[in-house]
């Protein structure tokens, strides 16, 4: 039996993963001579994680997918005890790297080394954390989750249309961001 958050799950996933690989392009690159291109494009980067991951998926883990596979497998207690730490720690995390950002715009070069490593440990922690999800989370819910419980993870998922996957119109109040972000953003989100 197929179940659609399932493929939710991964496609946010790896949408939010090119996000990440695509901000840490431009981070490397830097401001170049085009500062005010760089940190408007890495500030609504930053502002969609925000907004997308931060209260539509990482919520809906914790609150539905989590608890069900603990039930039902609980040797993955204490995966899902650092999983949840970790969404905590995102939800923070990107609005203090928000912060960080503006700091180096504003006061600029003297606030680079402090913005790159929080925003260096925050994806490489993010992709580990979306890692350990895949394999050992997911795998464990397949095991098992009720037809009830598959039920609610479905309708939940279903209500996200994360416009990042490709498979969903942006809502008309993202739209502008969403297209600022990819005629901006380099490859693989964007066309910048
Ligand atoms: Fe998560
Ligand atoms: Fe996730």
């Amino acid at each position: 039996m197929k179940h659609r958050s399932l493929d939710i799950i991964r496609d946010e996933h790896s949408s939010l993963a090119a996000m990440l690989q695509s901000m840490r392009m431009l981070v490397e690159r830097g401001p170049g001579d085009d500062p005010k291109n760089f940190f408007d494009v890495l500030r609504a980067m930053l502002f969609y994680i925000d907004e997308f991951p931060e209260r539509l998926h990482h919520p809906k883990e914790t609150e539905l997918l989590f608890p069900a596979v603990l039930k039902g497998s609980p040797g993955t207690a204490d995966a899902i005890a650092r999983l949840d730490r970790d969404h905590e720690y995102t939800e923070k995390a990107v609005r203090d790297i928000q912060h960080l950002l503006l700091g180096w715009e504003l006061l600029g070069e003297s606030r680079r080394v402090i913005f790159t490593e929080a925003f260096t440990k925050y994806v490489d922690m993010y992709i580990e954390h979306m890692r350990m999800e895949e394999q050992e989370v997911l795998p464990a819910a397949e095991k098992t989750l009720s037809e009830a419980e598959w039920k609610a993870l479905d309708d939940a998922f279903a209500m996200n249309c994360d416009p990042l996957t490709g498979k969903y119109k942006p809502d008309p109040v993202y739209d502008r961001l969403f297209t600022r972000i990819v005629m901006r953003a380099p490859a693989p989100i964007g066309l910048g």
